[in-house]
Formats: C-alpha cells, sequence, structure tokens
C-alpha cells in the first residue's frame, strides 16, 4: 500500500480547528487532528508532509498557554500557523508578540505587500488586485517579526496580517483563511497545500475505500468473523456494504431491535439489506430488555450507559451462537475521535463509543471502525462510491441511543410512541415540502412538561412536542431550519390532532453552539 499523504493540524484550541480539517479535506488532501502538545519525535512518527498549526483562545504569554516544540520548526516542514499557531510559532523563532492590544474581531481588509521569492507563493495566486478580504479575531498580535520572515500582507490594525520566511517553508496568517469569511481563503490554504508543500489533490473516496478493503481483510483473520451492529442509518450501512466487499460472507449483520427505533425503520432496513446490499442481516428483538434496564431513569447520561450496555450485551449473545467472531464492527466518525482526543489530551474519556451511547469497559469482542476518519458527508460519498441507493445515503442522521434521547424524562414504551408518531408526521411533511435533503436532520422531541389547553370544549392538560430541524454540513455546527411557514403549520395541526396525549407544539430555534442538536 503506497504511504498516504498527510497533514498533521495541532489544534490549540480554536473554534475554528475542525474547519480548517474540512477545508484541506475539500482540497483533496488528508489530513488529521493532534493536540498542540505533541513532540517534535512524536509528530514526525505521524510522517507529516505539512503542519498547520491553528488558532486559539491563549496568549502566548499566559502560564497555561499551550507551547510548541520548538524542534519543530527545524524539520524543514512546510508549517503555516493561524492565528495563535502563527503566534506561537513567531514567539519561539524569537519575534514579539504584544499581548492584550485593541482586539479585532471581525472583517478587515489586507494589503498585499510588494514581496518576491519563495515566501511570495502563500499569496502569489489571488485574484482582485493588491487588496483582500479576511476574517480576524484576535487578542494579541504580533509586532516584531522573527529573523529571517518578511511580511506579506498588512491590515490598517496589523502590520503582520500574513507572513512567510525567506528560505524555509514557514509561513502565518494572523486571520482565518477556513471561515467563509475570508472569501480567498480556501485559495490561500490550497497555495499552501500544493504551491509550497507539493502535495496532490489525491484523497478520494475512491482510494479510501481501496485502502480500507486491503487493511479490513488484513486484519480479519481467513477464520474469523465479524459481528456488524446496523442502526439503520447511514454509517452503519457504509460499514457493512464496506465489510461485505472486504471480507464477503464473513461479516453477519445485526439490527437491535431496541423499541427504540423509528416507525418501519425495521423493515425498511430489511429491504435495503435484502435489496441493494445482498448481505444476510439478524433483526434481534430486544425490546423488553432495553425497557426493563430503563424503568424510572431520567438522566440523559445513564441512558446512553445503559443503551450501550444492553446493546453489547446483545451483540455478544449473538457472537456466541456464531462460530469464530472476533470484532464488532461499527460506524464511529471522525468528529466523535477528535471530541474525545483534542486538547483535552489522550486521557479525555473516550467519546469515540459515541455511537452506540457508551461501550461498556468489559467487551469481548475487537472493534472495527473504519469509519473513525471521515466526516459524515465524506461518508455519503463513500456509500454511493460503494453502490448505495441515493435515498440510503441521504438519510438523516439517528442517533444510536434512538428515540430514548427524544423522550425527554422517563422512557416507557406509551411516551415512545407518542415520540415515534410525531416523528413519522415531521418525516412526511417535511418531504411534502421537498425539505427532506435539504435539512440535515428534522425530529420530534417529546418534552416532560404538560400544559393546558382547550379541545373541542374540553379542556386538556398533555404533553408537548418540540420539533427540532437544522441545517448543517458535518453536524458539529448547525443552524435551525427555516422550514415553510405552511410545513410548520402542518405539522403543529397534524401532531396535536393524530397524536394522543399532546396538546402544543413548539419549534426549537437555537443553533449548535451553544445548544446541541439532539436534547440529551
Ligand atoms: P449533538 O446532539 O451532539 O449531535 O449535536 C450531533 C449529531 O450526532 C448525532 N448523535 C448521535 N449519533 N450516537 C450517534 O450515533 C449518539 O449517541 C448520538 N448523539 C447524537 C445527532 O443526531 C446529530 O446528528
Amino acid at each position: 500500500m503506497s504511504e498516504r499523504q498527510k497533514v498533521v493540524i495541532l489544534d490549540f484550541g480554536s473554534q475554528y480547528t475542525q474547519l480548517i480539517a474540512r477545508r484541506v479535506r475539500e482540497a483533496r488532501v488528508y489530513c488529521e487532528i493532534h493536540r498542540p502538545t505533541l513532540t517534535c519525535a512524536e509528530l514526525m512518527t505521524l510522517k507529516p508532509s505539512a503542519v498547520i498549526l491553528s488558532g486559539g483562545p491563549a496568549s502566548v504569554y499566559e502560564r497555561e498557554a499551550p507551547a510548541l516544540d520548538g524542534a519543530i520548526l527545524d524539520q524543514s516542514l512546510p508549517i503555516l500557523g493561524i492565528c495563535y499557531g502563527l503566534q506561537i510559532m513567531a514567539h519561539r523563532l524569537h519575534g514579539r508578540v504584544v499581548a492584550g492590544t485593541k482586539r479585532e474581531y471581525g472583517r478587515a481588509i489586507a494589503h498585499r505587500c510588494e514581496v518576491s521569492g519563495q515566501a511570495a507563493r502563500l499569496l502569489a495566486g489571488l485574484a482582485h488586485g493588491d487588496n483582500f478580504e479576511v476574517w480576524m479575531s484576535h487578542g494579541d498580535r504580533l509586532d516584531e517579526l522573527p529573523e529571517g520572515f518578511v511580511a506579506l500582507a498588512s491590515t490598517d490594525n496589523t502590520p503582520f496580517a500574513a507572513v512567510g520566511h525567506r528560505d524555509k517553508p514557514l509561513y502565518g496568517l494572523q486571520f482565518h483563511p477556513e471561515v467563509a469569511h475570508t472569501p480567498q481563503g480556501s485559495a490561500i490554504l490550497q497555495a499552501f497545500l500544493f504551491d509550497i508543500a507539493g502535495l496532490t489533490p489525491s484523497w478520494t473516496m475512491s482510494s479510501f475505500l481501496a485502502e480500507q478493503q486491503e487493511l479490513i481483510a488484513a486484519r480479519v483473520g481467513e477464520n474469523d468473523r465479524v459481528l456488524c451492529a446496523l442502526s439503520g442509518g447511514v454509517d452503519s450501512s457504509v460499514v457493512a456494504a464496506l465489510l461485505g466487499r472486504a471480507i464477503g460472507n464473513r461479516v453477519h449483520c445485526i439490527l437491535v431491535d431496541n423499541g427504540l427505533l423509528r416507525q418501519g425503520e425495521v423493515e425498511q432496513v430489511q429491504r435495503i439489506f435484502a435489496g441493494a446490499l445482498g448481505v444476510p442481516l439478524t433483526v434481534a428483538q430486544a425490546a423488553d430488555r432495553f425497557f426493563a434496564a430503563l424503568a424510572g431513569v431520567t438522566d440523559p447520561e445513564k441512558k446512553r450507559k445503559i443503551i450501550g450496555e444492553q446493546f453489547i450485551r446483545v451483540f455478544e449473545e449473538h457472537a456466541n451462537r456464531i462460530p469464530g467472531v472476533r470484532f464488532l464492527a461499527q460506524g464511529t466518525l471522525y468528529p466523535d475521535v477528535i471530541e474525545s482526543t483534542s486538547l483535552r489530551g489522550p486521557s479525555a474519556v473516550i467519546k469515540s463509543h459515541h455511537n452506540v451511547g457508551g461501550l461498556p469497559e468489559r467487551m469481548n469482542l475487537a472493534l472495527i471502525e473504519p469509519l473513525r476518519e471521515l466526516f459524515k458527508d465524506e461518508v455519503r460519498l463513500l456509500g454511493a462510491e460503494l453502490g448505495l441507493p441515493r435515498s440510503l445515503c441521504q438519510r438523516q442522521p439517528f442517533p444510536g441511543p434512538g428515540l430514548a434521547v427524544r423522550v425527554l424524562g422517563p422512557v416507557t414504551r406509551e411516551r415512545v410512541a407518542i415520540v415515534r408518531q410525531a416523528d413519522a408526521i415531521v418525516q412526511e411533511e417535511i418531504a411534502v415540502v421537498g425539505f427532506e435533503e435539504r435539512v440535515w436532520q428534522a425530529f420530534a422531541v417529546l418534552l416532560p412538561v404538560r400544559t393546558v389547553g382547550v379541545m373541542g370544549d374540553q379542556r386538556t392538560y398533555d404533553e408537548v412536542i418540540a420539533v427540532r430541524a437544522v441545517d448543517s454540513v458535518d453536524g458539529m455546527t448547525a443552524d435551525w431550519s427555516r422550514l415553510p411557514e405552511q410545513a410548520l403549520s402542518v405539522i403543529a395541526s397534524r401532531i396535536i390532532n393524530e397524536v394522543r396525549g399532546v396538546n402544543r407544539v413548539v419549534y426549537d430555534i437555537s443553533s449548535k453552539p451553544p445548544t446541541t442538536i439532539e436534547w440529551e
């Protein structure tokens, strides 16, 4: 297998670090986010082709400020520092950073400086004359360049908005090229990746597929079997299809009907698996044990833990019936991995088990997680590459703990039935207005409150459904969807009229952050 080109992003804690990764991947270059405390030796074992130092909230002079191993700057690696990344690099190289100056936030106009030589390459491709729009977000700023650096651009507030070293591949930007508010930001990043670091845009889903097939085939022995946990969502279906390609009939798919799935979901998954995938599927009937284990539990984290534990017990029972099962495959994605490993370091609770809601520590199966490096939109592309139907690839995400995290308060069969029926109405009406692929997710949440209403001259005292619909690219940030008013109106009246026990519907208009997409 040929060595994959890789950019390593050291995460100094910026809210935009993931966006940097998105932009690099969009340029078809593979990248990984790592903690900023990597030593030079640790970094070099990752064999990076280039390094990006992210921004971050700290000031280089704070005692707790994340440091940078200075040896990294001596490796002849192409390095791009962004915001704090620039400041920490300059600080290490004996430039001068001034702290606590006037905070600069928002749009600014950068003026390109007259420079020639290799440093000029970072901004060489920019269009529209000498000025360009950038997005700033910083308190400290670079006041004196380290030895060997030249200014490539300035703003009215910042003499060194973009800088580069005369002979080394070291560059820095005080602004954020990764955000949409820097219109030529992608061009600048691409100049760094392609012209400076000499990378090629070769990270495609077909290259990823070929590589994963090889890895899986090498890991799973001839007599080993893999149990693949399906949820009906895109991720686990893609994992199943990928395993089918890599190891054929040594994969056994299992869908746990835990009583917490959406309306018609079991039948839908069965249809898809019998048809497009042709991978055998077992449905485990397990609703009773899930409801028994969840009885009386209201704490969201406890719900997730209990559900994760039950899932694993069901998987293990099935695994015991199939000789040779040593692995459990699941569709953990990159955002889950990053959330557990960035700034907080490796000791943080591993959230890679996110997608079955927290796996127990004691587990007799080794994990296979082939999507650990992918963002959701990449998984959808991979699904298409594997020949999965569009209706499946474009399905809305659905959390592993299922409707349990959309029934706030105690989870009972009755309350799950209410949220399931309301959810089905939301799905139908979203489709009527053609929004099913425009929203990231749309769903119903049953709230643990009752309100007074009047129906047919009778006083009612019933429950409340919150409708949540969000737009997002990767689930990491999201805004509430501007659904057509007519759709909202029909959703509300249908839920109140058709779902017994509900007399009020509200629409959630909060974004992520500061909220999350799911309510629990
Ligand atoms: P939050 O609620 O954290 O969710 O903003 C982000 C995205 O992840 C989905 N989600 C989950 N998916 N297991 C999953 O497989 C989970 O435990 C889980 N919790 C949230 C959520 O639906 C959204 O798309």
